[in-house]
């Protein structure tokens, strides 16, 4: 009965680490493609066929709901992949919904027409290619109306985190929360569109000021799966062995790893 949650690294772990505390008796498989991060900067094509693969490795590891904990890929790929890829026994769900449901008031499956919601600036700080495929903006338009949204693409932010230079993913939080702020003055509101940006969420709140609410997914998305999973209890997949698989060398993804989550977390080669 395992579950599988992927990321292109280590951001991922921030959702794992919440769905774990949410649903303890729910064995976890995380895949992270680290030897491929950051998946940012590549194309539409490079994104899809890169997480069609490592979601065909979670399957075979016995899980037949895979959270794409990823945002990059959830933007770029999900849509394809749900449309013409994903098998007639399996799901994929993405980390932008319950985050946009969280921003727009809304319950899990509220489908009303779109409304005026508290927001009226928001901030999306995301990698370039979840800027770029707007789908963001796109998700939004479909539950709120009259939001004004400012996205910063954050270059170099998830190479610092894998590579754990935390001095260095700090210096970018804040010249990109000073690049938006140029932009957009005072938000109400801040989307952390990146699985790995909540490990610099106090980094972010610092630069953007105590007024600006921060909107994180972890634990959203947990919230949303402990749902979804009360409604198709039958998602839970056959396999019963949780795991943490790599794609990169499991020595140093481990130790990052060990040092994000504050307790010890072995990958072993995917
Ligand atoms: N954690 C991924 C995300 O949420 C990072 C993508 C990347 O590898 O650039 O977008």
């Amino acid at each position: 009965m395992a579950v599988g949650i992927f990321d292109s690294g280590l951001g991922g772990l921030t959702v794992l680490d919440a769905v774990a505390k949410r649903l303890p008796d729910v064995p976890l498989v995380y895949l992270g493609d680290s030897a491929h991060a950051p998946y940012g900067v590549r194309t539409p094509d490079d994104i899809y066929n890169l997480t069609t693969a490592a979601t065909t490795r979670l399957f075979d590891a016995g899980c037949d709901l895979v959270i794409l904990a990823c945002n990059t890929a959830s933007a770029a790929a999900l849509r394809r992949m749900q449309e013409s890829w994903v098998p007639k026994d399996k799901r994929v769900l993405g980390v932008f919904v319950p985050m946009i449901e969280a921003l727009t008031e809304r319950q899990w499956g509220d489908n009303s027409p779109p409304r005026e919601v508290a927001a009226k600036h928001v901030a999306l700080f995301a990698t370039p290619a979840t800027v770029a495929s707007r789908a963001f903006q796109r998700e939004l338009a479909f539950r709120a109306i009259g939001v004004d949204v400012e996205a910063q693409a954050c270059g170099g932010v998830v190479d610092a985190i894998e590579d754990g230079d935390m001095i260095l993913a700090d210096a970018l939080v804040r010249s990109h929360v000073d690049a938006l702020m140029r932009k957009m003055p005072s938000p109400d509101a801040a989307i952390l569109g990146c699985t790995h940006y909540p490990l610099m969420e106090a980094e972010f709140q610092a630069a953007l000021g105590p007024d600006v609410k921060v909107f994180s997914q972890a634990n959203l998305v947990a919230d949303s799966l402990a749902d979804y999973l009360t409604r198709r209890p039958e998602m839970v997949g056959p396999g019963t062995d949780a795991a943490f698989l790599t794609t990169g060398d499991p020595k140093k993804v481990s130790a990052r790893a060990t040092q994000f989550l504050r307790r010890q977390i072995t990958f072993t080669a995917a």
